[in-house]
């Protein structure tokens, strides 16, 4: 069964995008889609870029583990607010300071907000910044719109048959990636 990280993007005190993440990994584990695991940005609380992990004199050890769950991972969920029309300093953060792990590495981009846009104006910068890191985004699209009444504090989402069935199409098309990369290994 292949591994999916899902990255969960927002560090914010009462962040709700973090409920969508939780919905991914539940929804992975209880479809038998996948097996999933949540790489939390808040519990990471990452310094401030300041170099790529691989010329750091002396990287912190979480950074390493993060490093190594993402290249380890068949595939990447990323879930992730909308601030001011871009994704969080945190998200790039965290993709910045990884070079090789992103490489042909299959990514959704799940995004959030509390307006009815669901976080959409994020897609075209974090796609570019995921293309010029080479790695594979998957055109598929998992806006959630009203984020902070769509899921429950554990990731239940208010209409569980709609969005299991959105989830479904979104995720399908990260296996079909996946099954793509590993045919070509
Ligand atoms: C600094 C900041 C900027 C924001 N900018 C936008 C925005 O441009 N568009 C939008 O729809 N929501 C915006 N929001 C609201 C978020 O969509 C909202 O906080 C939502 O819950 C997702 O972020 P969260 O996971 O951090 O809670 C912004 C929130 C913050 C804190």
């Amino acid at each position: 069964m292949s591994h999916i990280e899902v990255i969960s993007a927002s560090i914010r005190a009462g962040r709700q995008s973090h409920k969508v993440a939780l919905f991914f990994k539940s929804f992975l584990e209880s479809s038998k889609l996948a097996t999933a695991n949540i790489l939390d940005l808040k519990e990471y609380n990452f310094p401030l870029f300041d170099e790529r992990l691989s010329k750091q004199a002396n990287p912190i050890p979480a950074a390493k583990e993060f490093s190594e769950k993402v290249a380890k991972a068949d595939a990447i969920i990323i879930v992730t607010p909308e601030y001011n029309g871009g994704y969080p300093a945190s998200l790039k953060n965290a993709i910045d300071v990884l070079y090789k792990e992103w490489y042909k590495k299959p990514i959704a981009i799940s995004t959030a907000s509390d307006g009815i846009f669901g976080g959409t104006q994020v897609i075209t910068g974090l796609q570019w910044s995921l293309w010029k890191i080479r790695a594979w985004t998957v055109p598929a699209m998992f806006p959630v719109p009203k984020v902070q009444e769509a899921f429950d504090v554990n990731g239940v989402p208010a209409d569980k048959a709609g969005v299991d069935k959105r989830a479904g199409v979104f995720v399908g098309e990260l296996l079909w990636c996946i099954e793509a990369v590993k045919r070509m290994a």
